[in-house]
């Protein structure tokens, strides 16, 4: 019975569809206030505030808890420390923050550099692979092959701006890609942030694994019409991640020069709600920010 109502709940009734794209907006404004405070240079805390205060949000009705991290905290995967301290120089902005409508939820990601071109440059790559992933989000795609195609673009970005020299195929088929890219492109989305039956087989139950090396993945089964699917692809100077590699036969294949450079950024990551449709994606969040900015 429970799996049943489960795999119903995959398919977004056009109700549902209409609260996700509220909780869209609700969040958008509000990734809008918390950009603006990060240009003004403030602290984690006073970004997280001016968060709330625009979407109207508490710390306890919003989905999840906000990630705002402000330069090397970007590299932490689920940093949820919002330090009271304005650093002593604005790097870069990561802000993984969502809203709520009528119990569905939105979880929208953004990163910002303040000034430095070489950090946008990797912004901007991470964005145009986020798009051209959305969208291969419609009914009938295989959501992990969606998940292994992101690996191959993060390679091809790591290799086109010099970070490895290797080729993206031999990143992804070494696992080097998972250095850099360590969680899933992304799972389902509604009344939970990481919505059910991501694995399930059928109405009946069942799971369907994951791909061999990819532990993290959080959804298996290929789309289906009404869907709504996070897609969060990132590149992350994880220090801890980056020992473990330069410890192997590939870590002479690093531009280290231009890793360390790059540490004090922390990471990248972009991510938008994704409606599967026959006829193609309809993405949620893209088309809420730009609505706020029209
Ligand atoms: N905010 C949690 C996630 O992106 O999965
Ligand atoms: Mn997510
Ligand atoms: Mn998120």
């Amino acid at each position: 019975m429970i799996n049943s109502l489960y795999w119903g709940r995959s398919t977004k009734t056009p109700y549902e569809l209409a609260n996700m794209r509220l909780a869209t907006r609700r969040a958008v404004k509000a990734h809008r206030a918390a950009e603006q405070a990060f240009r003004a240079r403030g602290s984690e805390l006073d970004i997280h505030r001016a968060y709330l205060a625009a979407s109207g949000h508490n710390d306890f009705d919003l989905p999840y808890t906000n990630i705002v991290a402000l330069n090397e905290h970007g590299a932490t995967l689920h940093y949820q420390y919002q330090s009271a301290e304005v650093p002593t120089a604005h790097h870069a902005f990561l802000i993984d923050a969502g809203a709520e409508v009528n119990g569905y939820a939105s979880d929208i990601t953004r990163t910002y550099s303040f000034v430095d071109r070489e950090f946008q440059e990797l912004v901007d790559a991470v964005d145009a692979a986020q798009l051209e992933l959305c969208s291969q989000v419609r009914t009938g795609v295989s959501y992990p092959a969606i998940h292994l195609d992101t690996h191959l673009r993060m390679a091809r970005i790591l290799a086109d701006q010099g970070y490895v020299t290797m080729s993206p195929e031999a990143m992804v088929e070494s696992r080097v890609t998972s250095t850099f890219f360590p969680h899933g492109v992304g799972h389902p989305l509604g009344l939970q942030v990481h919505d059910v039956a991501g694995f399930q087989e059928s109405e009946h139950g069942g799971f369907i694994a994951r791909p061999d090396g990819h532990p993290f993945l959080r959804m298996t089964r290929t789309l289906g019409e009404d869907f709504v699917v996070t897609i969060e692809p990132g590149i992350y100077f994880i220090d801890t991640l980056l020992k473990k590699l330069a410890a192997t036969e590939h870590g002479k294949s690093l531009n280290w020069a231009k890793i360390e450079r790059m540490k004090k950024f922390g990471g990248v990551r972009i991510e938008d709600n994704v409606r599967a449709m026959s006829s193609g994606p309809e993405n949620l969040t893209r088309d809420g920010f730009a609505e706020i900015a029209a």
